[in-house]
């Protein structure tokens, strides 16, 4: 079996032994879907944003709402397409009113999901949306408007940290920072 082949069955195997989850409180919300992720097992970047939202609960995929529209616009003449990385969350489940997720949320899926996600796809590059994913992998509060753009080495992993989507919804004069950064994210991927 090729690596592509081993890191689709080992990420499927994943999603598998948690699409029921209740390990954190968020398993008993009215959920619809966990949002495991979804995209190439294979991926040189990969996306990790805050948490699904409504939309995201009902389709069982990250990123399709509004901001997921306004990330797809951007990547396309970037030369970043959707289907060659690979999109996930911190927490798999939707936070109720789109809360930001509690740190016993985040803690309990980064462990039981995420990092183990990360393991499998081994991505040459990491890149964060928004403050609370970034905070969520390097456990430490950060200011997103200062770091965003710039290089992180945290263990293992190769970070690019920029804004959230949602955020350049409310911003749109911060999306000119987002190319930029989605620029880098795809120089620092070849
Ligand atoms: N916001 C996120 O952080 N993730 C999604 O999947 C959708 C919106």
């Amino acid at each position: 079996m090729n690596t592509k082949n081993k890191k689709k069955l080992l990420l499927e195997n994943l999603y598998a032994q948690y699409q029921n989850c209740t390990a954190c409180p968020l398993g008993f919300q009215d959920r619809k879907n966990i949002v495991f992720g979804y995209g190439n097992s294979n991926a040189l970047i990969m996306f990790i944003g805050e948490g699904p939202g409504k939309d995201e609960d009902e389709q069982g995929k990250p990123f399709v709402g509004r901001s997921g529209k306004l990330l797809t616009k951007i990547l396309e003449p970037v030369g970043i397409k959707r289907e060659d990385v690979f999109i996930t969350n911190v927490v798999k489940c939707r936070p109720p009113q789109n809360r930001k997720p509690l740190s016993v949320e985040s803690k309990t899926c980064k462990n039981l999901l995420l990092f183990k996600q990360i393991n499998i796809i081994k991505p040459k590059i990491i890149c964060t949306l928004g403050a609370s994913a970034l905070e969520a992998l390097i456990e430490q509060p950060i200011k997103i408007s200062q770091i965003r753009g710039t290089i992180i080495h945290h263990k293992t992993l190769t970070i690019l940290p920029t804004y959230h989507p949602a955020y350049l919804l409310r911003n749109r004069k911060e999306i000119e920072k987002f190319i930029s950064d989605m620029k880098k994210l795809k120089k620092l991927s070849l």
